[in-house]
């Protein structure tokens, strides 16, 4: 594949071949010497345009571990702020050589409208409320190096999946994988039109404490305040006693289940301290995997044999 937009960009196949593809990178994260010559000369550029600190970071660790020359740009303190257009600082990085843009922007959309504009790879590093394909990718590195296997694993996906990127991306591919989902949440933070948004053949369930036994997987999503006007968010002490993942609930999962949430975290309301610090939790686990995923997906689109 040339661009990495969508979790539904990636058949069985090819999302198998990037986690054994970023299994191989991570054993260069444990050698003294950390680099790979892979993608020497070929330049990435991280374009944010939105917050981040694990995917930025990660790319950007990625990039550097293949031997690419690395371009961070951030709308703020760029000309984005004299209001240049999306298309035009495209063409300005293309004008630079990118081979590969790496985008998060506001706009669900904005990383498909790059990839006409700009000769180079695109990867999706998180579109609005739309996807975050890598996210998902280290998702199910993740599940698959703790629990050995992603099909027939349980998932269920936790809170605000309404404006949820990570979730999106997560129901394609672990769907493509064969992993069984369900999304759990209060009836206003789930889409209403999750049949044909999301994958056919996933299961709703707004009670909680009914499905954590039967899981092997919880995902705990961050509840997005930036994106909901104040008369819309929850109560947070009502939402933490409904959808809040605390010690009593964690209890309640088989003993082999993992806990899992893409950060930022708000700590006390969808998670509690102990949950997120305890053994169960993948957490710190998912930000190492996210580098060696990167690799991977920088590595098959600039360098790999799929290319
Ligand atoms: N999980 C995630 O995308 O985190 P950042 O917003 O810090 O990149």
């Amino acid at each position: 594949i040339r661009h990495l937009l969508s979790g539904a960009d990636l058949d069985a196949d090819t999302a198998t071949l990037v986690l054994d593809t970023a299994a191989e990178m991570a054993t260069v994260a444990g050698r003294e010497v950390k680099k790979l010559p892979a993608l020497r000369g070929r330049t990435v550029v991280n374009l944010f345009y939105e917050d981040s600190t694990r995917t930025r970071i990660s790319f950007e660790a990625a990039a550097k571990r293949l031997s690419a020359d690395v371009i961070n740009f951030s709308a703020k303190g760029s000309s984005v702020t004299k209001g240049e257009s999306l298309k035009d600082t495209a063409l300005t990085l293309q004008a630079m050589g990118a081979d590969a843009v790496v985008v998060r922007h506001p706009a669900s959309g904005a990383p498909h409208r790059l990839a006409d504009w700009v000769d180079g790879s695109v990867v999706n590093a998180g579109d609005g409320t739309h996807e975050h394909p890598t996210q998902a990718l280290l998702d199910a590195y993740t599940m698959r190096s703790r629990l050995g296997r992603l099909a027939g694993l349980h998932v269920a996906i936790v809170g605000d999946v309404l404006h949820s990127r990570v979730a999106r991306s997560n129901v394609l591919l672990l769907s493509t994988l064969g992993a069984k989902v369900t999304l759990v949440g209060p009836p206003t933070l789930i889409p209403v039109d999750i049949s044909p948004a999301l994958a056919p053949g996933i299961d709703v369930s707004y009670d909680l404490d009914t499905v954590l036994p039967n899981v092997d997987v919880v995902m705990m999503l961050r509840v997005q305040r930036e994106r909901m006007s104040d008369s819309y968010f929850p109560s947070a002490r009502e939402y933490a006693r409904r959808y809040g993942l605390d010690g009593p609930r964690m209890r309640r999962l088989p003993e082999h289940a993992i806990v899992m949430h893409p950060g930022p975290m708000n700590r006390g309301m969808e998670i509690t301290p102990e949950v997120a610090d305890s053994p169960r939790s993948t957490i710190v686990e998912q930000v190492a995997n996210g580098v060696s995923v990167r690799m991977a997906v920088l590595y098959l689109l600039l360098g790999g044999s799929n290319r």
